[in-house]
């Protein structure tokens, strides 16, 4: 016999698990169904952002950052030490701890808000505007029945044609993040988030770190300002980047990975690694949903399709997160799910496109929200800009991270702010203030207005909305 719900959500990633909480504080019947296994064959919800994505990358990246603080960042504080060794069976035993304490507090959750979960593959049976019948393939073979669907199910890493992940060798995310053994030379191909973040972290455990990407510029969505700056800061630290390259034959042998591939000035090189990053980006996942089975309609590139409000071409199905449109983001993910949970109540969900913000976790960090510069003069807007580097800011020079700036863009005419663009310490949390000063169209004037604490690195932020008029008080 069926269960009957109001929603079901089919994927406990970023966005399905937060859908599921939201529909049930909203008072309906709620299930979350989500595949994912834990090395146990337990369920493990969370999706890739919590399993092999931004929560392990980043318990990572903290354990390798200590670990290069300490050393080579102390000894300019005074601080001596000795017999400094690395433990990366027990680094990477946090990071699973790390990762385990998110599994578990999403079922918490999910006990806490009454949403029933379903540990399987969910995939379509049939349905109409009635209602819709799922069935969950688990441990046990179960079928669920709702009025309204949310499909959840994420993105898988891309492989280049003809060399699958191994795992072993060549790596995709989830490989890059449980190396069991700092390799001596470690490829990554594609310069992106987690090319730049995944050769930070074993670069700083040791690894000498080749990264091949085939544009010709650096973080080609960032601020060229920006991107040059982080460009400058990352090579300095030993993370050898190479633009505009193409790929080749790559081999995986027994002990390594080779691959050829041509430079930006068109000359064969031959890259021998230990291993081989593959991070060229992610493609939709929509693996045993039986999408065609019911007529589920996807787009060109395999994300299913969905209008501004995330609802497909059947009536009652909704999709959010990375298999639809839109920047691969977790928080990105999760307000679609909100919103989506909010429509079906009859309230007004909203997403503001425009206002998702970015990080790039390397050191420092890059974070952005917003227009580009390069954006800005390609629309013809007519703005100003105003930058203010960490070098200046009192925080910034006790903390010792005086890497970096802050960059305003704003409106020639009514001074609202079009962007913020930062490289430097703690960019992620400074980010957050320019986003709400976005999503309530402040101008730079009313942050440069604003009482900031000092010392703090948000001065910075501060003096940057003042160098919009020329005005910044300590640079
Ligand atoms: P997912 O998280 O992929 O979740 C989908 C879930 O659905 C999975 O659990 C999957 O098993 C399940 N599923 C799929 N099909 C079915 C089915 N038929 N039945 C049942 N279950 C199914 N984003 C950030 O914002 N910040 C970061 O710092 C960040 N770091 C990242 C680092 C890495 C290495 C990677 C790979 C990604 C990172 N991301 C980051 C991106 C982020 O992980 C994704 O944008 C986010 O996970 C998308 O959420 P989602 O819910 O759409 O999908
Ligand atoms: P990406 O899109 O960020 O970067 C891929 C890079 O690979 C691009 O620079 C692209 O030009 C390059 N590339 C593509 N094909 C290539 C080829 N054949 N040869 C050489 N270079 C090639 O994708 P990535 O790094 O795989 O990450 C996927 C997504 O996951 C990101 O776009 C982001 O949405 C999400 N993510 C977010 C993080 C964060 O928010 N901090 C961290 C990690 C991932």
């Amino acid at each position: 016999m069926s269960k009957n719900f109001d929603v079901v959500v089919i994927g406990g990633g970023p966005g399905g698990y937060i859908a599921a909480i939201r529909a049930a504080q909203l008072g309906f019947n709620t299930a979350c169904i989500d595949e994912w296994k834990n090395e146990k064959g337990g369920p493990a919800p969370g999706g890739t952002c919590t399993n092999v994505g931004c929560i392990p990358s980043k318990a990572l990246l903290q354990s390798s950052e200590h670990y290069e603080h300490a050393s080579h960042g102390f000894a300019e504080h005074g601080i001596e030490v000795k017999g400094l060794g690395l433990n990366l069976d027990k680094m990477l035993g946090r990071k699973n701890t790390v990762v385990k304490q998110n599994n578990d507090g999403i079922l918490y959750l999910f006990k806490k808000n009454k949403v029933a979960f379903f540990h399987g593959r969910g995939s379509f049976v049939k349905g109409d505007a009635n209602g819709y019948e799922i069935k969950v393939a688990g441990a046990a073979e179960e079928t669920v029945t709702a009025k309204h669907v949310i499909v959840a199910t994420g993105s898988n890493a891309r492989a280049l044609p003809g060399v699958p992940f191994d795992e072993q060798l060549i790596l995709s995310n989830t490989g890059a993040l449980a190396i069991t053994e700092v390799p001596k030379k470690l490829g990554v191909i594609g310069a992106g988030v987690i090319g730049l973040e995944m050769g930070s972290v074993w670069r700083r455990l040791g690894a000498e770190v080749t990264v091949l990407e085939a544009l010709p510029a650096f973080l080609g969505a960032v601020d060229e300002q920006i991107a040059k700056e982080a460009q400058k800061l990352l090579t300095k630290q030993g993370l050898n980047v190479s633009l505009g390259v193409k790929i080749g034959e790559i081999k995986a042998g027994k002990k390594g990975v080779t691959v050829e591939y041509t430079d930006s000035k068109g000359d064969a090189q031959k890259g021998e690694f230990d291993k081989l990053i593959v991070s060229i980006g992610r493609t939709p996942n929509t693996i045993g949903l039986n999408a065609e089975g019911v007529g589920l309609k996807l787009d060109e590139r395999g994300f299913i399709a969905v209008d501004g409000d995330c609802k497909t071409n059947l009536p009652n199905v909704w999709a959010v997160g990375d298999v639809v449109r839109g920047p691969m983001l977790a928080h990105k993910a999760e307000e679609e799910g909100v919103a989506v949970a909010e429509r079906i109540a009859g309230q007004h969900g909203h997403v503001n496109f425009n206002t998702i913000p970015w990080v790039i976790y390397t050191s420092p960090e890059i974070a952005w929200v917003g227009k580009t510069e390069q954006q800005l003069k390609a629309e013809g807007v007519q703005y100003k800009a105003g930058t203010f580097p960490f070098l200046a800011n009192g925080r910034a020079r006790a903390l010792g991270d005086t890497s970096g700036m802050v960059k305003f863009l704003a409106d020639a005419k009514t001074d609202e702010i079009l962007g913020v663009h930062i490289v430097g310490p703690m960019a992620s949390e400074l980010i957050a203030e320019a986003v709400v000063a976005m999503e309530f169209r402040a101008s730079s004037e009313d942050i440069a207005r604003i009482c900031h604490a000092h010392p703090s690195l948000s001065e910075a932020t501060k003096e940057a909305a003042l160098a919009v008029d020329k005005r910044a008080l300590n640079f």
